[in-house]
């Protein structure tokens, strides 16, 4: 469903009429488009500490333009507020603050960019983590970084998005993937967000394809999010196997034919669900992706029994029974990514949805539970929490609620299947083993449960 209220904003007379009202003016956001090379397409500024040095060796791989601020790292230009050119990308390494008084430091380099930054601008603060630091005032001051990025990402406009990586030992070498994924359009619904990234034994060869050779399954995916997801995968080079029920199969079938992948209809809650997918997959799996979802909403008093049973059979359970069976008969293989579509509901609750939130919210736990398990096998589990995004699914909520979950975000609208799949590809990426047992929200900052 369109969002007409964009268009409008987007108007000269709408445009107008919104700020003279001081009503959301949401933007139309970069994404990512076919054909596409480079993950920034103007300047990228890099600034503060011992990573910033690691960052301007690569970065010539992302972009032409890298300009340095408050550090001289080897390979950039100096760039001098009111004259150097306005920012597409900005990546700050606060890794190294340890005390109340360098934080300072964030507030000297991100004060002079917030005037010169392009429209769908995309941000990025390095840290380490707080829990692996021994001195309390240097965790205190890393989790600062939170408070601070959190706060930022909401005071920024035309569409920029800002994340803060909390960067594990180890993980300071493959920061390659979590870059071109944060600061290209591939993250443009994803903003004030907290990653947790360690060290990770497998990576991308070819970033033009960097699911080549991979195989990946997606349930649900015959429409909306599930086929986005699965049209991603295929771009970035994963042979695709798209599953959906049996109704769906001629869409589902089209999809396959036109991805160059297999359709499977099956109802993921069948009893031998589990059986049929191991003997359809006799030479294994790479990436698993449960997207297959469904709402019936009711607030509790009115809750049916067939209601709640249904949202907790195909939303929980049959991502957990399909999971441990394909992991118990060797079916993912080692290296594998698991991922689970979870949502905001599941992180905030949401009236009248006490049976999909809790389904969503098992899946989140799922992942933080099963995560370091599956470590000695190089398997990432990770959950993605999408915010609202124009689907079939929201387009039948009523009008209120439906406008209310588009505006109540920092980005000021819904997200697009699009958004959703891309951060699907990212987390699927060999590389992106050093993200697991986490929940990446895809929901524009959503100030529901933030
Ligand atoms: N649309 C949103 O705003 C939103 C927000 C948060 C989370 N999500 C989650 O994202 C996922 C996809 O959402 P969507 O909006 O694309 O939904 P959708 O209803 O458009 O598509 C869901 C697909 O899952 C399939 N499916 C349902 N039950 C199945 C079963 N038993 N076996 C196999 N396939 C089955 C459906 O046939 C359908 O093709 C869901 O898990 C949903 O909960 C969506």
């Amino acid at each position: 469903m369109s969002d007409r209220y964009i268009d409008f904003a987007n108007s000269s007379f709408g445009h107008r009429l919104v700020g003279a009202l001081g009503l959301p003016s949401p933007v139309r956001l970069e994404r990512w488009q076919a054909g596409r090379l480079r993950p920034i397409e103007g300047a990228l500024l890099i600034g503060g500490g011992p990573l910033a040095e690691r960052i301007s060796t690569l970065a010539s791989r992302l972009t032409d333009g890298i300009y340095s601020y408050g550090t001289e790292p080897s390979m950039a230009t100096a760039w001098i507020p009111g004259h150097g050119p306005k920012l597409k990308a900005v990546v700050f390494d606060a890794s190294d603050l340890q005390h109340t008084d360098q934080l300072k430091q964030l507030r000297e380099f991100f004060q002079p960019l917030m005037k010169n930054l392009e429209h769908s601008a995309h941000l990025l603060i390095l840290g380490r983590a707080p829990e692996t630091l021994r001195d309390p005032f240097a965790a205190s001051a890393q989790r600062a970084l939170e408070g601070f990025s959190r706060s930022l990402a909401k005071e920024l406009r035309s569409g920029a998005t800002l994340q803060l990586i909390y960067v594990g030992d180890g993980a300071e070498d493959q920061l390659e993937g979590p870059l071109r994924f944060f600061l290209s359009p591939k993250s443009a619904f994803v903003s004030g967000q907290v990653i947790r990234l360690s060290a990770c034994a497998t990576q991308v060869s070819d970033w033009t394809r960097p699911l080549a050779g991979r195989k990946a399954l997606v349930t649900g995916a015959a429409r909306g999010i599930g086929a986005s997801i699965a049209e991603t995968l295929a771009r970035d080079g994963a042979e695709v196997i798209l599953l959906d029920v049996p109704p769906a199969k001629s869409d589902l079938e089209a999809l396959a034919a036109r991805l160059g992948g297999r359709a499977i209809t099956l109802d993921i809650c069948a009893d031998d669900a589990a059986t049929q997918l191991i003997e359809q997959l006799p030479d294994g799996l790479d990436i698993l992706v449960h997207n297959a979802g469904i709402t019936r909403d009711k607030t509790l008093a009115n809750m049916t029994p067939e209601f709640w049973d249904a949202v907790l059979a195909v939303n929980l359970n049959a991502p957990q029974v399909l999971t441990k069976a394909l992991l118990d008969s060797g079916t993912l293989r080692d290296n594998a990514r698991v991922i689970l579509l979870a949502s905001i509901s599941g992180i905030a609750g949401n009236r009248g949805q006490t049976n999909y939130a809790a389904s969503k919210a098992g899946l989140i736990g799922l992942a933080q539970a099963w995560a370091p398990t599956l470590l000695d096998r190089g398997i990432s589990i990770n959950a993605v929490a999408p915010g609202f995004i124009e689907t079939q699914m929201t387009a039948h909520i009523p009008f209120g609620l439906r406008e209310a979950g588009r505006r109540m975000s920092s980005l000021g609208q819904g997200g697009l299947p699009q958004d959703v799949a891309e951060a699907v590809a990212w987390l699927a990426q060999p590389g992106s083993g050093a993200f697991t047992g986490q929940a990446l929200r895809v929901c524009g900052q959503s100030v529901l449960g933030a």
